[in-house]
Formats: structure tokens, sequence, C-alpha cells
């Protein structure tokens, strides 16, 4: 999908609402420098993720994958002065080079990776009773995807904010006796999402200079709701 309409697309809007400047560009340069894949989220999406920041006063956000620090990049200039987000990442060269994106991008003092299991990090959060995130960007490997979404509802508030990237993976999602486990992850977490009492949820199609994918976007209720 790169030189079709949807991705000229992508690029006008991006040139109108979502420009990258040099630090994000060399991020995107020092993944294929370090031959780690380009699986970052589009500037698009690093806007998007602003957006919904802004809209629900994110102060603290947890992003779980890291890659390269790019949609981390995004989302932490978007916190105030004193906000914080927490990054995931299992792999430790990944993580170094989000480390040095970040610096460069001025970044540091409002972000912190940790290398590690998502999972393990999640659990620890929640023993710990870390102070509620208002955004968790869910966005590591995909056959978890159900487990990391019912952790990050644990580590949020009412109003809270859950984003989940690769959910609909070219529609291969329709394949219901598919034995890839990547989109047998996000088929059984996009099912959970049908009874999930605890979140109002929906999942928008995402076309462009990317893959043809999705994200889930889900708040949690109120106790009332
Ligand atoms: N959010 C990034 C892209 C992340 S790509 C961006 O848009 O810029 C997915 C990342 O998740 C990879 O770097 C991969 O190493 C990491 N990952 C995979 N499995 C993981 C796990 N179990 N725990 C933490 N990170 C994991
Ligand atoms: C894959 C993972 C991603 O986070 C992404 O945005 C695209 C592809 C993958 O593991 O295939
Ligand atoms: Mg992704």
């Amino acid at each position: 999908m790169n030189s079709d309409i949807f991705s000229q697309v992508d690029n006008y809007i991006s040139s109108l609402l979502a420009p990258e400047d040099a630090v994000l560009k060399a991020t995107i340069s020092s993944l294929d420098v370090a031959n780690f894949p380009q699986m970052s989220v589009s500037a698009n999406q690093g806007k998007f993720l602003q957006v919904m920041m802004i809209l629900c006063g994110a102060k603290r956000v947890l992003e779980l994958g890291t890659l390269g620090g790019y949609s981390t990049i995004w989302m932490a200039r978007a916190l105030p002065e004193n906000g914080k987000l927490i990054t995931v990442e299992i792999d430790a060269a990944h993580g170094e080079l989000a480390r040095q994106n970040i610096e460069r991008a001025g970044l540091s003092n409002k972000v912190e990776v940790k290398i590690g299991q998502a999972m393990d990090i999640l659990q620890t959060l929640i023993a710990e009773k870390a102070e509620p995130f208002d955004l968790i960007f869910i966005d590591a490997d995909k056959p978890p995807y159900t487990e990391y979404f019912e952790h990050a509802i644990s580590l949020s508030r009412p109003g809270s904010v859950i984003i989940c990237d690769n959910v609909i993976r070219e529609g291969k999602v329709l394949e219901a006796t598919t034995q890839d486990e990547k989109v047998k992850g996000v088929q059984r977490l996009n099912e959970s999402l049908k009874n999930n009492k605890l979140v109002t949820a929906t999942i928008l199609q995402t076309v462009g200079v990317k893959e043809y994918d999705g994200m889930v976007v889900a708040v949690v209720n109120r106790n009332d709701h």
C-alpha cells in the first residue's frame, strides 16, 4: 500500500498536521542503520496518540513496545511539564537505541525506558500499586494482547484511554482458522472486548503509509457506567 491513494492522502495529512522534524526523521533512520525493523507507528498515528493524550489530560503514560522510541517521542512531546512516560522493551539493543533517540529529543527527563518482559513489568507495577496511567499504548508482542489489556485496566482510572496497535493485520482477523499466532492474539483481544463491561471500546481501521491495519481505542468506564 505504498504509492496508492491511501499513502498519498496520508502524506497530505502528515504534511499539514504531523510534519516530522529532524529528531523524528533521525529516529526512523536510526532503525535502518541498526538494521532493526521499521515497525514504528506512522507520523499521523503519532499525532493521533498526541490528540488522545490531550483529550484525557494525560500526565502519566505507559507504553508496551518501545523499538527506537518513535511513538515514545510523539507521546512524550504531548506531556505537560511534570508529565512522565514509562516505555517497556524486551530487547536491550532496541531499548538502548531508544534511549539515544529520546536523549536527542531532549526528553530523557520525562521518559523512562524499562528493559524487560512487558508482562513482568505490568505485574510489578500492579504489585507496587503504581499511580494510575492516563493513557496506555499497547504495541509489543501480539499473542498476549488480551492479558496486556487486562493488566492495563488494572493500572488505569475511569477515563483512562487504552490504545492497541495492529489489531486488524491486513484483514487477516477475518480468518477464523488462521494459524498465525499474531493474528490469533489480536482476534482474542478483539473478541474479549465484546463482553468487557469495564471499557467502552471501538476499533479504527487504519490505512496510509503503513500496512492496512487497525487500532483498538478504549476508554475505561466510570464505576456507575
Ligand atoms: N511503539 C513503537 C514500535 C514497537 S515495535 C513505535 O511505534 O515506535 C514492537 C516492540 O515490542 C519491539 O521493539 C519488540 O522488541 C518489543 N517487544 C516484543 N515482545 C515484547 C515483550 N514481551 N515485552 C516487551 N517488549 C516486547
Ligand atoms: C508488527 C508489529 C507492530 O507493532 C507493527 O506496528 C507492525 C507489525 C509485527 O510484529 O509484525
Ligand atoms: Mg505496532
